[in-house]
Parts: C-alpha cells; sequence; structure tokens
C-alpha cells in the first residue's frame, strides 16, 4: 500500500497524533473549542525540537551572509500584551481584516476569499459555490443537475457582484441565495486590563510576534553591541481570531511563530530580500523536509499585507500539504516590510527611532526584511512529511524525522525480562539519559515496541540480548531500513552523537 495521500492522510495523521499523544484538541472533555489545540507529550517535544533548532540557527549561530561573513541576531522575548497604541500604528486595529459570508440557512461562515464558485458559462441555472480545494460536493450537485463540469468555469466569489450571490448556491445548501454579502471581520482578540471593562482598558493579544520587535529596536540598539544590517528574533504565541480556523493545526487561533526582523539600510535590502529567501528555503530542507514539496512562491499584488512593499514584496516558502497537494500552502513568508513599522510606530509615540551611522553620519530608519514562520505550522509539516508506510512491517505505519528532530532518539529494550537482561538495558539507560531523550522499555513483544518506537518516529532502537551477557555488544536497528547492527555498549553515546 503506498503511502496516503490527501484527506486520507490528514485522517492517518490526526489519529497518529491523537493515539501516541502528539496533539489533542483543547478542552476535549468539554466538546473542544474550534481552532484550538494542545500538544501533548510527544508534540511538545517535537515543537521544542524545531524550536530550538531555530534558535541555534537563528540567534546562536545565524548562517554566514552573502560574503561569508557570519550574520549578527540577537534574540527577544516581549510582551504578548502592549500598549492598544501599538496595534492602531502597526495598522492592526484598522487594517488585520479578513472578509467573511456567512451562510443564513447552514449558520456556517466563511472566508470569502476561501469561496469560489462554478458559474454556468450559458447563464442558465444556479452558481454552486465551494471551499478552495474541497470542489467534491459542487461538482456533484452539478451532476445530480444533469449538466457538466464543462459548462462551467470556476471563478473567485468575491470577483462577483453581491447581487449576483442570489443566483449562488452555498457549499453547504442545496438552494441559491443564502450567502450574505461579505463583511470585513477584524482578527485581533480583545482583552481588558484591571478590573473594569470598559473601553479605555481594552487590550489585544497580539497577533504577530513582530510588533515586540519593532517597540524594542532603539533598546536593543541602545543596549547591545549590534549596528545595521542585523536581526531580532523572537519565537512566541500569536492569536488570531480566524474566520474558519480548519486543516488541523494549520490554522488555528492561537498559535506559535519564529519571526526575524532584519534591520538594514534601504540600498541594501533586495539584496538581502533575496539571501533571506533563499537561506529560509534551504533552512527547511535541512530540516529533513522533502525538497520536492517545497516551493517558493512570490505574491501577487493583491495579496500582499498593509506593510508589504509594493514592488519588492512578499514570497512564501509552501508546501505541498496534505489538503492542498499537488498545491501548495503557506509556511513561512519572507516580506520586505520597507522602514513601515518603525515610521509608524516613531509617528505615533513621538519617539526618535532612527539609527546614526557614525561612519556616514547618516540618520535612518533601517528597511526591514522578515522572515517569518509558523511554528505549529511547521510541527504539521515535519509530520505530514514523515509519515510513511511500509507494508513489510507487522505495524506499518512510521514518522521518518529528521534524528536530531525527533521526540524520542531512542527506545531501550531487554529482549527478555530474564536472565539479567532488564538489569542491562536499565544501566544503558540511565547513562544515556544524560544526555538524549531515551525511553526504556520493557513490556511487550520486541516487535509491537519496534513498532511503537518507529511510530513516534524514534531513530534508533537498542536490544540487549544474550549475545551481550558474552561481548558487551547490543544490537543498534535502524528505523527506516531496519537494518541492525551490533555495537558495543560502551560504544553508544559516540554513535548517537555522530548521528545526531
Ligand atoms: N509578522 C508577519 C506575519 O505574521 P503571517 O504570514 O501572517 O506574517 C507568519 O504569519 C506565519 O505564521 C505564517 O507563514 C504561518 O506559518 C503562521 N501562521 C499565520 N497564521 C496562522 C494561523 N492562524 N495558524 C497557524 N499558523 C499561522
Amino acid at each position: 500500500m503506498p503511502r496516503p495521500t490527501g484527506p486520507a492522510l490528514m485522517e492517518k495523521l490526526v489519529a497518529l497524533c491523537k493515539r501516541r499523544g502528539f496533539i489533542f484538541p483543547a478542552s476535549e472533555i468539554y466538546g473542544g473549542i474550534n481552532g484550538f489545540w494542545d500538544y501533548g507529550p510527544l508534540g511538545a517535544q517535537l515543537k521544542n525540537n524545531l524550536r530550538d533548532a531555530w534558535w541555534r540557527d537563528m540567534v546562536e549561530v545565524p548562517p554566514l551572509g552573502p560574503d561569508g561573513e557570519p550574520l549578527q541576531i540577537v534574540g527577544l522575548d516581549s510582551s504578548i500584551i502592549q500598549n492598544p497604541k501599538v496595534w492602531e500604528a502597526s495598522g492592526h486595529v484598522g487594517g488585520f481584516n479578513d472578509p467573511m459570508v456567512d451562510c443564513r440557512e447552514s449558520k456556517r461562515r466563511y472566508r470569502a476569499d476561501h469561496l469560489h464558485v462554478f458559474l454556468p458559462s450559458d447563464g442558465e441555472g444556479p452558481g454552486f459555490a465551494f471551499v478552495e480545494g474541497e470542489a467534491d460536493t459542487a461538482l456533484s450537485k452539478i451532476k445530480k443537475a444533469k449538466r457538466d463540469r464543462d459548462q462551467y468555469r470556476v471563478t473567485p466569489l468575491l470577483s462577483l457582484d453581491p447581487a449576483a450571490y442570489a443566483g449562488v448556491i452555498g457549499p453547504d445548501t442545496k438552494e441559491p441565495g443564502s450567502l450574505t454579502e461579505p463583511r470585513q471581520f477584524n482578527l485581533m482578540f480583545q482583552t481588558y486590563v484591571g478590573a473594569t471593562a470598559t473601553q479605555d482598558n481594552l487590550a489585544y493579544l497580539r497577533p504577530e510576534t513582530a510588533q515586540g520587535i519593532f517597540l524594542n529596536f532603539k533598546n536593543v540598539l541602545d543596549s547591545s553591541r549590534v549596528a545595521p544590517p542585523f536581526g531580532i528574533a523572537q519565537i512566541g504565541k500569536a492569536f488570531r481570531n480566524e474566520v474558519t480556523p480548519r486543516n488541523f493545526i494549520f490554522r488555528s487561533r492561537e498559535f506559535e511563530q519564529m519571526e526575524m526582523e532584519w534591520f538594514c539600510h534601504s540600498s541594501e535590502a533586495v539584496k538581502w530580500f533575496e539571501f533571506w529567501s533563499q537561506a529560509r528555503l534551504q533552512w527547511w530542507k535541512d530540516q529533513g523536509v522533502q525538497a520536492e514539496r517545497l516551493i517558493l512562491r512570490t505574491h501577487e499584488r493583491d495579496e500582499l499585507a498593509h506593510y508589504a512593499k509594493k514592488g519588492a514584496g512578499t514570497v512564501d516558502i509552501e508546501y505541498a500539504y496534505p489538503f492542498t497537494e499537488p498545491g501548495h500552502g503557506e509556511l513561512e513568508g519572507v516580506a520586505h516590510r520597507s522602514c513601515y513599522d518603525l515610521t509608524q510606530h516613531q509617528e505615533h509615540s513621538n519617539k526618535k527611532l532612527e539609527f546614526f551611522d557614525p561612519q556616514t553620519r547618516e540618520r535612518y530608519l533601517p528597511d526591514v526584511i522578515e522572515p517569518a514562520a509558523g511554528l505549529s505550522r511547521g510541527v504539521l509539516v515535519l509530520l505530514a512529511d514523515a509519515y510513511d508506510l511500509d507494508e513489510s512491517r507487522p505495524s506499518p505505519e512510521l514518522l521518518r524525522l529528521k534524528p536530531s528532530l525527533a521526540p524520542v532518539k531512542a527506545g531501550i529494550f531487554p529482549l527478555t525480562k530474564k536472565d539479567g537482561l532488564p538489569e542491562i538495558s536499565d544501566r544503558i539507560f540511565r547513562e544515556l539519559r544524560e544526555r538524549y531523550v531515551v525511553q526504556h522499555d520493557i513490556k511487550q513483544s520486541i516487535g509491537k515496541r519496534y513498532a511503537r518506537m518507529d511510530e513516534i518516529g524514534t531513530p534508533f532502537c537498542i536490544t540487549v540480548d544474550h549475545q551481550t551477557l558474552e561481548d558487551q555488544t547490543v544490537t543498534v536497528r535502524d528505523r527506516d531500513t531496519g537494518y541492525q547492527q551490533r555495537i558495543a555498549t560502551d560504544k553508544l553515546t559516540p554513535f548517537l552523537a555522530e548521528k545526531l
């Protein structure tokens, strides 16, 4: 059986994540809450490993620049809640909106820009709306109407005059005319700071980690030995009241971002934009994500975010998700934000945020190139990319995660519970746990223990058997090939160090 694709793969992944403790629906015992997810023991570990890899490669050991010199990037951890004026200045209060359309009949709500319509080319009969990537129901309605797909052209709902919605059947209805006109919906989550829930105390949960970086640009400049070109990086939660959270953790209402703002002179911005686009694409490949499932896509002019520089733009690093393939969906954006944010904050706060270059005597607000990745979305990419089936194994499911990202690095087993084997495996476990996340498992058949490790992506299984008693060697089984080799117990730490 080949590796499943599309909805079948999503179904398998979601089930595996639940069964093995990667990801659970939030508040599950109360019926859940749409758009929120909890990371279980293995999911939290996998997410932390991806987070740590990003932090190491961006902050602790940033890449070499185009001239081969090490780049300068410093870290930051700013507040989730900031003065609400921040979000007015950044444009989020006024402009961070998605168009939404309601269905009066099914009571469902859709992102208007995600809806498309099969429109009859001859103008005869109704149009059939569908959510992007989910055309099947609309196609079967066309078949039921005894019409042919070829008699229709596909057009985005938003390209139609709302008066024409009267002739459109919604994605979840049978009669036309139930879709409302699109309305703008602000994605910011609101809360109140202090004892009273008044307009004066209104505050927002940050919808991106980036603004905390702009707010601290001057603080970092004044307190650290950095000067443009340099970066400030931050990892943390962001919150968006998405109209239609969906596709598991792909679009949720609470998620984590890994963002870096690269401050540079405007004369060098294009060079850095190209550098970071390529460097970030390569980084995802280095995390083991298959190159043929990743693409770089340049944003169309009408897609650009309010801060993106017209003409210089944004590229997305996109992945062929099970719900987009053969198409792709966003994993990370690399945006040329110009000096938009610093200019806005300088104007709104009345505080000078300029950098003074002592060499050129120039005072300026730097341009910003921003690689903005989703950490939660990255976890989905790792899981979807790693999922595989190997029919030659009794339990065919396995996750081919990059060993250094796998939540558990090795499973340590005694072949049987007798003859002193568990004592030896326990000793190996105690030694290796000092350096790696490893598990000691003495229950069930060896086949079942291997299968469980394959399913959670553990790259190595170390088995103590009767030969160990004679020559102090163990078998080390490779997750991907099933190949087993004998290694002396005192060589296990260097073996893992090399592989991980
Ligand atoms: N500071 C720029 C910014 O926030 P974005 O494209 O809106 O840009 C960056 O977000 C990344 O954050 C996206 O590429 C995606 O990986 C992730 N992301 C955005 N919205 C998300 C959501 N609702 N759920 C999960 N991840 C999301």
